[in-house]
């Protein structure tokens, strides 16, 4: 990894808490920054488990770092569950991730993405600043999808104007300027990233990539809403982690930065291109039909957005970061961990993982 070490001293914490570190970026970000950032500090996971929050997606980064790995189950909607993590631990610094991330479920259940990413991003940001002068860094997680949807030309950067359409794109958009109000008004240390799609491992088989690698290896049907053209921007976790501790640590206060992969690709060509990869390692279906007559088209999401762009250029100028994975790469890399980590998926898709959390927490 590339990271300036001197670069990043600039901004200097021992006690981040990661909220929704149990979700997809947020155990890749953890896992991230102990083994590749130098951080020699604690983190404190702070982390509901939803439905979509798995602890067992961090269990080789609690075997191997120990005390300065802490978990925390606790509900961002809860203003003294926050205060007393913060108390506890002392914590300095935030990287937030803790949301209700599914476009689809926003559309159904909106109540939940108000409360969670409106008003436990509030409460959070108020417990950061309760802590004063020993308080140094909040960074905010976000998505592109806040900038609400483009044509067939252009891309999205930070001076891009909100127009989010979704519940969830709506509430992210809402919490972005919250953030950034505590920053204007309070002088609150604050960064935010507007990342586009990720992608690989550790992702809940409810988004497009693994849900289509784990039907294309099951032969189940491969649903794509309307022709599959909309378009997205896919970034490998990894890189996204990478540019998160990049601004985080190194970007000056209020500062937003845009960060995409620079691979657009219509949502019919992801899903061809994981058949083929499917088919590479695992063959053609049982009865000799390639993987990709699996592909059935389904009615088209409510006010789906049809394509999301980045423009990357000011991460890129001012710290030098880049992609690391291309798509072909990245995806040949995701669907090899969903094939080799059976136990993983097993555990998420019958339910196992909640049962142990239940277990886990019994009597606690
Ligand atoms: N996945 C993407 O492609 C993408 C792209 C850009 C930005 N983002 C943003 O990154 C963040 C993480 O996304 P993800 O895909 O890892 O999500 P995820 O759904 O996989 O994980 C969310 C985590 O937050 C936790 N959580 C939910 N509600 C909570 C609450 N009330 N209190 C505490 N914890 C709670 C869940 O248990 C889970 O561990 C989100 O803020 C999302 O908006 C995601």
């Amino acid at each position: 990894m590339w990271y300036n070490q001197e670069a990043m001293k600039k901004i200097s914490f021992g006690n981040l808490m990661v909220t929704g570190g149990a979700g997809f970026i947020g155990s890749n970000f953890i896992r991230h920054v102990f083994e590749k950032t130098g951080y020699a500090g604690r983190i404190v996971n702070f982390d509901a488990l939803t439905y979509a929050g798995n602890p067992r997606s961090l269990d080789d980064v609690a075997a191997k770092f120990g005390e300065r790995y802490v978990f925390v189950r606790g509900d961002i909607r809860d203003p003294e569950a926050i205060r007393r993590a913060f108390d506890e631990y002392s914590i300095d610094a935030v990287c937030h991730f803790a949301a209700e991330s599914h476009v689809d479920r926003s559309i159904v259940s909106p109540g939940a993405f108000i409360e969670t990413n409106v008003n436990g991003t509030f409460n959070l940001l108020q417990a950061a600043r309760e802590r004063g002068d020993a308080f140094v860094r909040f960074h905010h997680v976000s998505t592109d999808e806040v900038f609400g949807s483009l044509g067939a030309e252009g891309f999205f950067s930070e001076t891009t104007p909100y127009q989010p359409h979704s519940p969830y794109s709506a509430s992210k958009a809402s919490s972005d300027h919250i953030a950034r109000a505590y920053h204007d008004t309070y002088g609150l240390n604050v960064t935010i990233t507007n990342c586009s799609n990720n992608y690989g491992p550790y992702q809940f088989p409810e988004k497009l990539i693994p849900l289509m690698i784990l039907n294309a290896v099951e032969g189940k049907p491969l649903p794509v809403y309307g022709e599959g053209l909309n378009i997205r921007d896919w970034l490998h976790v990894e890189d996204h982690c990478a540019a998160i501790w990049t601004v985080m640590t190194q970007a000056e206060s209020g500062t937003t930065y845009c960060v995409g992969g620079r691979s657009e690709l219509r949502n019919i060509d992801v899903v061809k291109r994981i058949c083929a990869l499917v088919e590479r390692f695992r063959g053609p279906l049982p009865n000799g039909a390639p993987r990709e007559s699996l592909i059935t088209h389904v009615a088209d999401r409510l006010g789906h957005d049809k394509r999301y762009a980045i423009d990357c250029s000011k991460i890129e100028r001012d710290f030098g970061w880049r992609q690391t994975h291309t798509a072909d790469s990245g995806f040949e890399e995701t669907v090899r961990w969903y094939l080799d980590n059976p136990a993983w998926v097993e555990s998420v898709r019958s339910g196992e993982y909640l049962r142990w959390i239940e277990t886990y927490y019994a009597g606690r």
